[in-house]
Formats: structure tokens, C-alpha cells, sequence
């Protein structure tokens, strides 16, 4: 419910309020535990310091505006021509009822110097204790030059402590999670790359210092966009705590005409009073029922390039795909090398047509023979990118990003297009349809993107800054093109990795590759990264050779590597073509119990047991959405000392109700499941167990 009395907004979601003043400029009053926001309107007054400090609750407004008397990051930036100033006053507000799970409230600004207004949005989604907050400048006069813009500014209440939780990472090595704490200051996490980047993920959640997985306040955010983002925690000399997110002030400009606006990327955020554990779950439900496209069960697929790299023949795939719907693989994909003189990364990117040499009869005879097996059909591509080495370079080298008259940088042999610009992006969504539309079987696309974005201009310094958001506006329009023209098709989102992880483009995106990482062991530390802010039903995870990319080789059993691929979207990477028939027995055995365990992976409530970070046995519990099927993985690494076997403790169970441990004579009380627990075994060294229980 969103209120608005005393110059007082009061937001109620089912367990928090955020409670807003529109006076002495907008600024945040509260937001944490559900109170009786209305009761605030005490705390409302002016408050300065000094000459030095007029304003201090400009620290805490929602939205600020350069120029004004707060002197930390702001939400919008001006430059005119000839008029800088933002003296930014409230017109009006609304409250609508947009659908069952939202309301919005709307509140609007205008300059006094110009006709610039700026439109801030709160779309509350109550049920999840969530706001996803962005806004919008309109220009209704001369020409504007922004040179900031943020989503939005949040505040946090008085806490001994702050402490904010981030993941950082790089290639192969994705998702950890950082502690830290504020001091008086600012600390920043951003990306700079042209992509959502895989060094800082544009998500945080902040605590006292003492949240835990089950108890505790945590506030959290989640930017959703896909280029040049920021995120800024100031913690200022009167000891408020002030969130700045949104587009990175990294060489950005914006030019708004008469009649022109830009919308902000949306910044989620959110209250949890139950820990981290509880701020997972209202967020992964949150994703599911609002961000992702709605899509059913996510397919077993098979993908072939850890098995044959760039070596992708016809035969050889042939054989491949024969072993794969023996063991129940559902959906076939072929990775990178299919087509143009693609034979490794050096040549043929941007060649969107089959090679000849590999697939001689087209690939739609190979997509038959897929079909003829009983699996579905998916394809890799790039379209970003191109290979200096490819007939779309040499036909058309204007299509890059580059630096007027310079030789711009490549990574992995590749330059990145310029998609923004009408021909390119006409070129990619022309072989995309043509590709989709030829060949209606193909239901997958693993869209990749494997540069950072470098030499960003066409030469003109103006329109090169607004290339960064420009190139994200221009991906997300295609994959929304695309989605809407084939929309039996699947898109995976994936960028080196992890690269391209954000509520952005997950607006369009069925699931991701978290890492290329594909190390069982290793895994578990990325997979539980990413499940603090993103949910399972998105996450492929293969099982392979056990191969981290490191140049290391790692021996894990098979049930082990099963194990902690079937805690996302299972899927299979390893060279099955090696295999005798007792492995793809097993294999086959493995797949049958992640598809009827799947859609409790996929759509239930996640439950953290226990850290792989922190203990040397790893718990990942689920339940199903009707709270009748539990499932739980366990992991230990090694069997030291004569230690005593732990315990499984569950968690969000009903007490009173009955559980049958499958496979065994259990049958106990949610209560002492949750107390004491079950016994493990896990003997050996990189030992697993899965459970299924069922209520009844
Ligand atoms: C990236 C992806 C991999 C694979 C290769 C293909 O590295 O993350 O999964 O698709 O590209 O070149």
C-alpha cells in the first residue's frame, strides 16, 4: 500500500516500510521493519550545520540533483548550452494499481530554469518486499547535455555497523563473495568494460555486521543493466549511510532535444528482516514471477564444446548426439566453430553461414537426424563481435567501434560492432530471423559475447559517449525483436562466462552460463555466489571432463560432479563419445533423477544449510512450490581425523508435518528434521549425497 499524507509517502510492503519526505528536498525518513510509517511526520524538519552544511537531509534524498546542497554522488548531472542549474520542484504524484502484484507511485519534477521534468518511479511489489525504483528525464526545451544519471538513491537506517556483501570475479572464476565494511567514505563497485563485467557483479546486500543466513536485517539491491554500471556506498561525516545506483559516470553524455527523454535502468531493492537466506528466496521468487520471460521446465541439453572445441564435424557430432538421447539428454547444442572459416578464434567470426567442410549436407540435415534421436535443437552464436579474419570485416570495417584514423585493440582475435548503428544491427537481426526462421527446429540460442568493449567512438567525441548505453539499448531491442518474432525459441545468456549477469538482460533471457569454470568442486563456490542474488532456474551447469580451464584436471566421481549440476539447469559438457556403457548407464541413471526432482530445483525455495565457505560440508536444500517434495544436496570435500559424520538440519519445513526419507525407513517430524536432522555419510573424498523427502 502506498500512502501520501503530511508530505509524507509511506510505502507498506508485507514486511517493511519505506517512508519518504517530500519536504526540505524528498528524502528518505525510514525504511527497514514495518512500522506505522504515518506516525514520522515527526521527524520531518530542516536540519544544517553549519554555512558549510545547510541542508544535511540532502545526504538522504531520493534522488539528487547537481546542483544542490548535497555534496555526494548525484542522480542527475546537467550541462545546457548556457544553463547548468537544477532547481528541481515537485508538481505532482500518482498512485496506480498496475497489476495484482503492483502498485506504482510516480513523482514528478520540474526545473524552475527549463522545461526539464524528471518523472521518479516506485514500482512496489509488496508480496516480495520488494521496489524496483528507476527514473525518467523528459526535455520539453532547448537542447540538454546530461552528464550523470542514476536510477536512483537509497538510504539506510542508523546500524552499529555496515557491512555490504558483493561478488567479485573474473574469467573461470566468478561469484565470490566480499565482506565489506563502510567507513566514513565511499567505496564503489562498478563495471567499466562495456559489459555487466565479470570483476563486480551490479548487486549488494548490507547488514549490521551480525545478519546471518536466518536472522537478521538486510537491505539489497540488484542494478538491472548491462553496460557501464556503478554502484556507490557513501558513508558521510554525520553517519548517514547513502546508496547511490545506476549508468557509470565513465565517459557519459547524453544529448536530450526538444521532445527527447531516457529512462534509467531499474534498480531493484529490498528488506529482509530473516537473513540472507530469506532475502534470496523473495528475490529469487521475485525473478521468476517478474523478471524472466515465463517459460516452463528448463530442458536437459547437451553442449558440445568442451568435447570438440572448434572441431565441429558433422560425424563427430552425429555420434555425440546418438550417446546423448541415450542418456536422456532433451535439447542437443552445438557451440562455436559451426560456421564461416571458424576453425579457432582467430577467423570467421561474423560469418553467420554454415561451413560446408563441416556440416556438407547444411546443418538442417543434422538438425533432422537431432530431432529423428528425440532431442530439440540448439545453436551458439556471437553477433557482436567480429574476427578482423572474416569477409563481414573486410566488406564492411566501418562497422566497428574505433577511434577515428587509430588501429583499435583486439581481445581474442575479435573487434566488437558498433550495434547501435542502423545497418548492424539490421545485419544481425537479418541472419538471426534468417537463421530462426529457416530452420524452425531450432528452439536454443546460446547467444555469447567474448570482448570487452574497447575503442567505444565513431569519432565524434559528443555520440561516442552515449555509445555504451546506447550499444546495451541496442542488445536489449534485438533480444526483444527476436523473443517476440520466435517465441518457442530459448536464449541463454552468455559472455565469456559470467560476463553479462543482471536483471537486464534477464528481462530476456531464459537461463545463463555462470562460468566456464566447470569444475565440480570449484563450481560449488560460484554456484552459491550466484544464488545470494539470483535464482536456480536460470543457472546451466554442465557436468564435463572436470576441467577448470586452468590447465589442471580434476578427478571428481561422477555422482559428485551430477551432484552439483543438478543444484541449477542440468546439462552435460563432457565428452560422452569416450564413454563405455557402464559410465553412460550412470549418466543416464543421473538425469533421470534431476528430471524428476527438476522443477523442485528450478521453481522451489531455496535453503543455504551450510556454506561451502565455511564448512567442510556443503547443504543446499530446495522445496518444492506445494511444499511437498523436499530436496537436498550435500557435499564433502574429505573425511578427515575420524570426524564425526555431520547432520543434516533442514530448514522451512512444518514442524508438525511427517517427511519419508526416500530410499530408507525415516519418516520423522519437520520439527526434528529441523532440530537434529539426518545422518550423513560421506566418507571418501569429494563425497555427495542427494536426499528426496516427501511430505505425508
Ligand atoms: C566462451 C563461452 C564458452 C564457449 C566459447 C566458445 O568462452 O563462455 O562456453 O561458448 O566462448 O568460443
Amino acid at each position: 500500500m502506498i500512502t501520501y499524507n503530511n508530505n509524507l509517502f509511506n510505502i507498506e510492503t508485507k514486511n517493511s516500510s519505506y517512508v519518504f519526505a517530500n519536504e526540505h528536498c524528498p528524502h528518505n525518513i525510514y525504511w527497514g521493519d514495518k512500522i506505522h510509517g504515518e506516525d514520522l511526520s515527526y521527524l520531518v524538519k530542516e536540519r544544517g550545520h553549519s554555512s558549510f552544511d545547510m541542508n544535511i537531509n540532502a545526504e538522504r534524498e531520493e534522488y539528487g540533483f547537481w546542483t544542490g546542497f548535497s555534496f555526494l554522488e548525484s542522480c542527475l548531472k546537467i550541462s545546457y548550452p548556457e544553463i547548468r542549474k537544477l532547481d528541481m520542484k515537485f508538481i505532482d504524484y500518482s498512485i496506480e494499481t498496475v497489476n495484482k502484484d503492483m502498485d506504482r507511485l510516480t513523482f514528478r519534477y520540474k526545473n524552475s530554469y527549463s522545461d526539464l521534468y524528471v518523472t521518479l518511479f516506485y514500482d512496489v511489489y509488496a508480496e516480495y518486499d520488494i521496489i524496483s525504483r528507476y527514473a525518467e528525464v523528459y526535455n520539453d526545451g532547448e537542447e540538454v547535455i546530461i552528464e550523470n544519471l542514476k536510477s536512483a538513491s537509497l538510504s539506510i537506517p542508523k546500524l552499529n555497523n555496515y557491512r555490504v556483501k558483493y561478488l567479485t570475479g573474473k574469467w573461470a572464476g566468478e561469484s565470490n563473495i566480499n565482506d565489506q565494511y563502510l567507513t566514513t567514505g565511499a567505496f564503489t563497485i562498478q563495471s567499466r568494460c562495456g559489459n555487466t563485467g565479470p570483476h563486480f557483479n551490479p548487486s549488494f546486500a548490507l547488514d549490521d555486521g551480525t545478519a546471518t543466513e536466518k536472522s537478521g536485517n538486510v537491505w539489497f539491491g540488484l542494478l538491472g543493466y548491462s553496460n557501464n554500471w556503478q554502484i556507490s556506498f557513501e558513508k558521510t561525516i554525520y553517519d548517514n549511510v547513502k546508496i547511490t545506483g545506476g549508468i557509470s559516470n565513465f565517459d557519459f553524455m547524453f544529448t536530450l532535444t526538444k521532445g527527447e527523454s531516457i529512462k534509467t535502468p531499474a534498480m531493484t531493492v529490498g528488506f529482509s528482516s530473516e537473513g540472507y537466506g530469506e532475502m534470496s528466496r523473495k528475490l529469487h521468487a521475485f525473478e521468476v514471477d517478474h523478471i524472466f520471460p515465463k517459460r516452463s521446465l528448463a530442458r536437459v541439453l547437451y553442449n558440445s564444446w568442451e568435447a570438440t572445441y572448434f572441431d565441429v564435424r558433422v560425424d563427430s557430432q552425429k555420434a555425440l548426439a546418438e550417446r546423448a538421447a541415450k542418456i536422456g539428454v532433451e535439447l542437443f547444442v552445438i557451440d562455436d566453430g559451426w560456421f564461416g572459416m571458424r576453425h579457432n578464434d582467430k577467423a570467421g567470426l561474423g560469418d553467420w553461414y554454415v561451413n560446408k567442410e563441416k556440416f556438407p549436407k547444411g546443418i538442417s540435415e543434422f538438425i533432422d537426424y537431432v530431432k529423428s534421436l528425440g532431442m530439440d535443437f540448439g545453436i551458439w552464436v556471437e553477433p557482436e563481435a567480429v574476427n578482423p579474419d572474416s569477409d563481414l570485416y573486410r566488406a564492411h570495417p566501418d562497422w566497428i567501434y574505433r577511434f577515428k584514423d587509430q588501429e583499435p585493440m583486439q581481445a581474442r582475435n575479435q573487434y566488437t560492432l558498433n550495434i547501435s548503428k542502423k545497418e548492424v544491427k539490421e545485419y544481425i537481426l537479418g541472419f538471426m530471423s534468417g537463421l530462426l526462421s529457416e530452420n524452425k527446429d531450432i528452439t536454443f540460442i546460446k547467444w555469447d559475447m567474448n570482448k570487452t568493449l574497447t575503442d567505444v567512438s565513431v569519432g565524434d567525441t559528443a555520440k561516442d559517449k552515449e555509445l555504451w548505453f546506447k550499444h546495451a539499448q541496442a542488445l536489449y531491442e534485438i533480444w526483444k525483436e527476436l523473443r517476440a518474432k520466435f517465441p518457442h525459441v530459448e536464449f541463454e545468456v552468455c559472455a565469456g562466462g559470467g560476463s553479462r549477469i543482471d536483471l537486464g538482460i534477464l528481462q530476456y533471457a531464459d537461463q545463463c552460463w555462470p562460468s566456464d569454470n566447470t569444475d565440480a568442486y570449484e563450481r560449488l563456490f560460484i554456484q552459491e555466489g550466484f544464488s545470494l542474488f539470483y535464482a536456480p532456474r536460470i543457472m546451466t551447469s554442465w557436468v564435463t571432463d572436470a576441467s577448470s580451464h586452468c590447465d589442471r584436471k580434476y578427478e571428481r566421481p561422477y555422482s559428485y560432479r551430477f551432484h552439483s549440476s543438478m543444484m541449477g539447469v542440468l546439462g552435460i559438457g563432457a565428452n560422452i563419445s569416450n564413454f563405455n556403457e557402464e559410465v553412460l548407464e550412470e549418466f543416464k541413471k543421473y538425469i533421470a533423477i534431476y528430471k524428476d526432482i527438476r522443477e523442485t530445483v528450478q521453481y522451489g525455495k531455496q535453503y543455504r544449510l551450510s556454506s561451502v565457505r565455511e564448512s567442510s560440508l556443503h547443504a543446499v536444500e530446495y522445496i518444492s512450490q506445494d511444499e511437498k517434495e523436499v530436496v537436498v544436496f550435500a557435499f564433502r570435500q574429505g573425511y578427515q581425523f575420524g570426524d564425526v559424520m555431520p547432520y543434516l538440519v533442514l530448514q522451512g519445513l512444518d514442524p508438525n508435518a511427517m517427511y519419508q526419507v526416500e530410499g530408507t525407513e525415516l519418516k520423522l517430524h519437520g520439527s526434528t528434521l529441523m532440530k537434529v536432522g539426518i545422518e550423513t555419510s560421506l566418507w571418501g573424498d569429494f563425497d555427495s549425497q542427494y536426499f528426496k523427502l516427501t511430505r505425508g
